[in-house]
């Protein structure tokens, strides 16, 4: 990109990226929970955003902060590596030095306890009065990403509090995490799911509609055209993944110039694209170390054939058990252990909240034709 041509296309940063498409139903979710702030109450629940890497919830999380950014609402937005300890979870979301401008100093409020209020007393370290009192003077909503890595302890704390404070004052608590995320909330607070509702947001691949529109509107936007087939083979190979969405935008974008106003075509695709394929290869060799690390490579291996059929193909759980079997996993516990450590790396794909039976699809569908092809030989 020269110096003159702005950034546009945002791969694997997490911010907003020039066009969120194809997250309207997890916008309107936080949308609604972001008015009931507003209006000075709690949304009827929290919200998870669970979905594989690169897929957007980092992205999601800045959107939801930046449409706070003009409400009333205080945003606290937070990684696990913040709040290693209960103290400095303590720290973050009820520092001692702000204490006084939430709370009076003779605390009568009901929810408070009668109790003298002391800014560096024992009643500093509870988070869950503080808390409320904070939210009560402004609506708090708290945003915890990679929740997945969050310390257990912590968590358990982290639930607990936002439990108690929305039930008596604005409070929202909105976690993003991988896959793992349900089983690690799971530990924390074996009830927590069952609060849930609707709040539980799955984030993957965009849709066809989507995807174009990820790509086209941004170009359009800045006067660039792209031919129709052009659009389709983009969205073919970036197989509707944001994060490749954005490193073909980015490819195309900085090659733009070069179109003297008129629409991008095949060739200027073919152009871009080997730029694009060795971020790709890059990625694909980091997921190929992680799979082989984690004791997965074989596993990856069986079950990959059965998303060769294209991007949408989805395979009924029982069949990836059958692939399991066959290569080996003789064990029922330990197929249904390796599904789910899949699932969890996201190399494996359904949404959390299923009804059984349920289908699961690739988290990226040339990633498994990857492993196939560099994996190790099926047994
Ligand atoms: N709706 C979308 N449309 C197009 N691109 C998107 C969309 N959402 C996210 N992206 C892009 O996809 C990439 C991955 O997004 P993001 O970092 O938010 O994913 P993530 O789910 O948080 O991944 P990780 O789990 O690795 O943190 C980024 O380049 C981002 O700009
Ligand atoms: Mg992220």
């Amino acid at each position: 990109m020269n110096a003159a041509t702005p950034r546009l296309f945002r791969p694997g940063d997490g911010a907003v990226p020039p066009a969120l498409s194809g997250r309207e139903a997890q916008q309107d979710v936080l949308s609604r929970c972001l008015a009931d702030l507003v209006a000075g109450s709690s949304p009827p629940h929290n919200v998870v955003l669970v979905g594989p890497r690169g897929n957007g919830k980092t992205a999601l999380l800045n959107w939801f902060k930046g449409a706070c950014a003009d409400t009333p609402v205080d945003v606290v937005a937070l990684t696990p590596h913040r709040i290693p300890s209960h103290e400095a979870l303590v720290d973050a979301l009820a520092p001692r030095s702000a204490i006084a401008k939430w709370l009076p100093r003779k605390v009568g409020v009901a929810a408070l306890g009668s109790v003298e209020w002391q800014p560096n007393g024992a009643a500093g370290k509870d988070l869950t009065r503080t808390l409320i009192a904070r939210s009560r003077k402004r609506p708090l909503a708290v945003l915890l990403d990679e929740a997945h890595t969050l310390a257990l302890d912590v968590g358990g704390t982290l639930l607990n509090a936002s439990q108690q404070v929305r039930a008596d004052a604005p409070f929202l608590l909105v976690l993003a995490g991988t896959p793992g995320l349900p089983d690690h909330l799971s530990a924390m607070d074996a009830t927590f799911w069952s609060r849930l509702g609707e709040g539980l947001l799955p984030v993957g691949r965009l849709d066809d509609t989507a995807a174009r529109e990820a790509l086209a509107q941004p170009l359009s936007a800045h006067r660039v055209g792209i031919d129709r087939d052009a659009l389709d083979a983009v969205v073919e190979h970036s197989q509707r993944y944001p994060y490749f969405i954005q490193l073909w935008g980015e490819a195309l974008w900085k090659r733009h110039a070069a179109t003297n106003g008129t629409p991008i075509t095949v060739d200027r695709v073919s152009s871009a694209e080997p730029a694009v394929l060795a971020s790709v290869a890059n990625y694909y060799e980091s997921r190929y170390r992680e799979l082989r690390a984690e004791g997965l490579l074989d596993a990856a291996v069986a079950v990959a054939p059965l998303f060769q059929a294209g991007m949408d193909a989805t395979a009924a759980e029982q069949e990836l058990e059958n692939a399991l079997a066959a290569a080996g996993i003789k064990d029922a516990a330990a197929r249904f252990a390796t599904l789910a450590q899949l699932g969890r790396l996201g190399y494996v794909w359904c949404p959390p909240g299923q009804v059984p039976p349920v289908a699961w699809s690739a988290g990226i569908p040339s990633l498994t034709t990857y492993i196939l092809e560099h994996g190790p030989a099926p047994h």
